[in-house]
Formats: C-alpha cells, structure tokens, sequence
C-alpha cells in the first residue's frame, strides 16, 4: 500500500504502461470485460448521443470515444497521460472528427462552464487520487442537467487484497475481501511487473463515491452492477463467474 501520490505520480505509472501493457489488453472496441460488461450498462444509461457534445474523462486509447463518435455524437476525449492520448490519436480515424486534449480530470482547466451535454467517465475515478476535485469539474463544465455516466472498479469488492480464494484444484471457492474501510492507494496487478511501478488504485468505500457525487451537485437517478447477459454467456462461458460477485459499478446522474 501507499502514503500520499498526486495525479503527477499516479500518471506516470499509466505513461509508463500504455503502450508496454494497456495497448494490447483487447482489441480496439475494447477488452473482454468492457465489451461483456460495461459497454452495455454504459449506454443503458447513456441518452441519445447522437448531436450532443460529450466529453470522455479519462478517454485511455479512446475506444469509447470512436464508439460515441459512430453514433454522431460531438466528442472530445481527454486524458492526463500523454502516451494514451498518442495512442488515441493513433488508433482513431480523423474522420471520425474526435478531438482530443491533454488534461488532467481532476480540474478541466481550459473547458468553460457548461461546454457539456453529457460527460462520460469510463474506468477513471478509482485511478486517480482526488475524486472529489474530479467529480466538481465533471459538474462545472456540464451544461444544466446535462448527464454523467460513470464507471469504477466496484468498491465493495475491490478494497486492497481483493481476489478469489481457490481450492488447490484452482476452482473458485469464493471471493475475499477484507480493509474494505481502508482509503488510499494501493498498486493494481493486472499489468506486467516486467515494465516497472504498476498503475494505482484510489481505495475508498460506496458510501464516499455517493456523497462526492452529491456534494459536486448530481443527483443520482440510477446504479447498475453488470452481469453477463444470457445471450453473452452463450458467446463467453468462461464469464459464468460473474454471476457471482460483481467487478464493476456504473452511475447515471444529472447535474442539478
Ligand atoms: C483504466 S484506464 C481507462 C481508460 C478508458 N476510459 C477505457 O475505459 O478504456 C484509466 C485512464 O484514466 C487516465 N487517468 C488517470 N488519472 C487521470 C487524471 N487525473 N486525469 C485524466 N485522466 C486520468 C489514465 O491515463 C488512463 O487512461
């Protein structure tokens, strides 16, 4: 576990990753997980995008960014690694008209009030240290009731040491959790240690997301704990476990 790290440090370790181990987690619509799991809940709670501008906070290699572009949406992406964004730039077609930028959520400097219909964060508030900041800035660049939809590694399940126990055949016996009221920062291990200091994960419990998301001026229509879908179950049986505890929670909520 960590002290203190600022978004300066937390960023360096995504640089430092993106191109050595995130670039190749999944294909360009995005890994596994985010096609089974949050692609879905993500535009169950997305309006219609199509002429709205929307802002992708933390846009990574801009998967979700191209997405919304398809779907005639006006999109900005940003991010505060500079090697996400080249990779975005890289890997999405100036067609598409996806305009991305260099900044850090937790203050969109440079963005006026109200310049949002909808922000959309995927994957983002966990990975960065100052939610609150992130969460106030989400609110001052959206545009009167305009919507957020947000994504985060679920807290209840993902607190430090988090992962399934086994039996010494491997088969998942149940998934552990334990420090759930701890807060700060503790290295993820889903990357390769081969590249050197792992991303970060920002612990910190339910309750402290929901009140954050209150105290920036949202009010909260609606939650979402993804499960595979019967008909994607069909197509990845090896998600069948998710069934059985839930990876991700996604947020709607409407800028008062
Ligand atoms: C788990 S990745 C998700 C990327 C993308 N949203 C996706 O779902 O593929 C987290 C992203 O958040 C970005 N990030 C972390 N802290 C940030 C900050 N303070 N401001 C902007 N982006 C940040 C990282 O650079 C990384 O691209």
């Amino acid at each position: 576990m960590h002290g203190a790290v600022d978004s300066t440090e937390a960023i360096r370790r995504w640089d430092l990753h993106a191109r050595a181990t995130w670039a190749d987690l999944g294909p360009l619509d995005g890994d596994r997980h985010r096609v089974i799991l949050l692609n879905p809940a993500l535009f169950r709670f997305l309006p219609d995008v199509n002429g709205k501008r929307v802002l992708d906070a933390g846009c990574g290699e801009g998967y979700f960014c191209r997405k919304l572009a398809r779907l005639g949406a006006r999109v900005t992406g940003v991010d505060f690694s500079r090697e996400m964004l080249s990779l975005a730039e890289e890997r999405t077609d100036l067609e598409l008209g996806v305009r991305y930028l260099h900044a850090n959520c937790e203050h969109l400097e440079g963005f006026a009030l109200g310049s949002f219909d909808v922000v959309v964060s995927n994957m983002v508030l966990m990975d960065l240290p100052d939610h609150r900041a992130a969460l106030k800035s989400f609110s001052r660049v959206l545009a009167r009731e305009g919507t957020l939809v947000f994504s985060i590694a679920h807290p209840c399940f993902s607190a430090p040491g988090h992962g399934w126990v086994r039996d010494d055949q491997g088969k998942r016996l149940h998934w552990k959790v334990d420090q759930y009221f701890y807060e700060g920062a503790y290295e993820q291990s889903l990357f390769s240690a081969d590249v050197g200091d792992q991303p970060l994960l920002f612990h910190r419990t339910l309750s402290n997301y929901v009140k954050a998301l209150l105290e920036a001026g949202f009010e909260l229509l609606d939650l979402d704990e993804p499960k595979p879908s019967e008909e994607m179950l069909v197509r990845y049986p090896g998600y069948e476990h998710h069934l059985r505890m839930s990876h991700f929670i996604v947020f709607k909520a409407r800028k008062r």
